[in-house]
């Protein structure tokens, strides 16, 4: 957790100040803590629906062999999004049947491979990748575990375009008799879940109750016609950090610097999880579904988000620009819907603030990390420290005129270990054939 002792910057009662003269700028830095915390918040707030939820962590989000293996130790489950993640999920200690599997198209010889590494919970998406898991179960002789999609159709959801986009995933619900049918009449898929996903950081709970009420109804309609019922439902994504703000207009015009003070992000999440929960027992008593299934969620952001924040250096100054030695390229999530708080690494009190644009360090013209952010006066080689670093940042990290940086976790004994060495030449040419001048590959 972040917080300012006598003006400096800490992290986990560590000091930023002195952490930072250990490595080199820009780094990430993971808190063990921080993301046990998290983990253990979330998964006791959806335990409320009755039973021991599953916490079903989804590995793109950040798939750092660093943050897999605490996320293993804690007893998560794993949803992967490729075979390669597959293995890396397997070497960071997740037993083969914690790890799920989904891709909105299933091919035969990735599915083959994923079984062949142990896996055997997939999400199917359409009826065709269905006919694609019998034929490789059959083949294999092994059982599969499907989840079914559920398409993200609820009207509410359809006003945001990102959602909008996200209609072309998943069964609809008409479509749900025949899927099921299939797995009936196969005898190597069972049918183990329903899942959906309503789109990530929804600040509040009733984002998920239109498409929460459908599954629902869903599940009582697969068990009064084919006398089955799916043993779990999986609420995907889309829980929040809660230290992460959405963009809103009236936030462009912030006259406040950010704060730290009066934010515990690790209860505000059990809150949301028990809240959840308690909405999905009501939309099951309403339908008339007993038992309950299982319950499991497929969080990223809200498990990794605020457990990584980003070290930077300003570089130059030039006018209102601030120009920083980190990039866009690995904190890539648009200014425009996402609001990340910011921390000079040295803070006094009463201090003027002043307005900012934040300039990365490559010649790409989108490069800004930030528009009109107060800040104390900024001076070079000042660090700032961008917290919510820890979602969707490192695992989507590009090379565009630049290299990624090391990432680093503060381990729960205060110590820092280098979990990623920041990126070289040999990660740039490495998967490159450079050939000599007779056209051969060099060696
Ligand atoms: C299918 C699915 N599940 C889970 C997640 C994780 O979502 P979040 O980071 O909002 O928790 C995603 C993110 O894109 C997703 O596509």
């Amino acid at each position: 957790m972040l917080s300012y002792k006598d003006g400096v910057l800490h992290l986990d009662g560590r000091s930023l100040k002195n952490l930072v003269g250990e490595a080199e700028t820009p780094f990430f830095l993971f808190s063990e803590a921080q993301l046990r915390d998290n983990y253990a918040a979330l998964e006791h707030g959806l335990s409320q629906a009755g039973g021991p939820a599953t916490i079903r962590y989804c590995a793109k989000t950040n798939n750092e062999a660093g943050v897999l293996r605490i996320l293993a130790s804690c007893g998560s489950d794993v949803m992967t999004s490729h075979p390669a993640e597959v293995q890396l999920a397997l070497q960071c200690g997740f037993p083969p049947e914690r790890i799920a599997y989904q891709r909105p198209v299933l091919k035969v010889h990735e599915v083959e491979n994923v079984l062949e590494a142990g896996t055997t919970f997939v999400h199917a998406y359409r009826q065709e990748d269905l006919e694609v898991l019998d034929k490789v179960a059959t083949r294999l002789g092994k059982e599969i575990r499907v989840s079914l999609r559920v398409r993200n159709d609820s009207f509410y959801l359809r006003l945001s375009p990102l959602n909008l986009l996200s209609r072309r995933l998943g069964f609809q619900e008409t479509e749900i008799d025949a899927a099921v049918k299939r797995i009936v009449a196969s005898q190597h898929l069972k049918l183990y879940a329903l899942n959906y996903y309503c789109g990530t950081q929804q600040e509040s709970t009733t984002s998920f109750q239109g498409l929460m009420r459908t599954v629902v109804r869903i599940c009582v309609k697969i068990k009064t016609r084919f006398g089955i019922a799916p043993g779990e439902i999986n609420f995907g994504g889309g829980i929040p950090s809660h230290s992460l703000n959405r963009m809103r207009l009236p936030r462009l015009w912030d006259r406040t610097g950010d704060q730290l003070e009066g934010l515990d992000s690790a209860l505000a999440l059990e809150r949301f999880g028990r809240a959840l929960a308690g909405q999905f027992i009501q939309e099951a008593h309403k339908a008339g579904l007993d038992p309950l299934p299982a319950v499991a969620a497929e969080p990223g952001r809200s498990i990794v988000s605020n457990a990584g924040v980003l070290l930077t250096r300003v570089h130059a100054l030039e006018g209102n620009w601030a120009f920083l030695d980190a990039s866009h390229n690995y904190l890539g999530e648009s200014v425009l819907f996402f609001r990340r708080r910011i921390f000079p690494l040295v803070s006094a009190a009463g201090q003027r603030q002043q307005y900012y644009h934040l300039s990365g360090n490559t010649l790409n013209t989108m490069d800004v990390l930030d528009l009109r952010r107060r800040l104390p006066p900024l001076n070079p080689a000042d660090v700032l420290c961008f917290a919510d670093a820890g979602a969707y940042t490192i695992s989507r990290a590009s090379r565009y005129a630049g290299l990624s940086p090391a990432v680093y976790m503060l381990q729960r004994d205060g110590a820092m270990r280098m979990i990623r060495r920041p990126e070289e030449f040999s990660d740039l040419a490495g998967p490159m054939t450079i050939l000599d001048g007779e056209g051969s590959p060099r060696v």
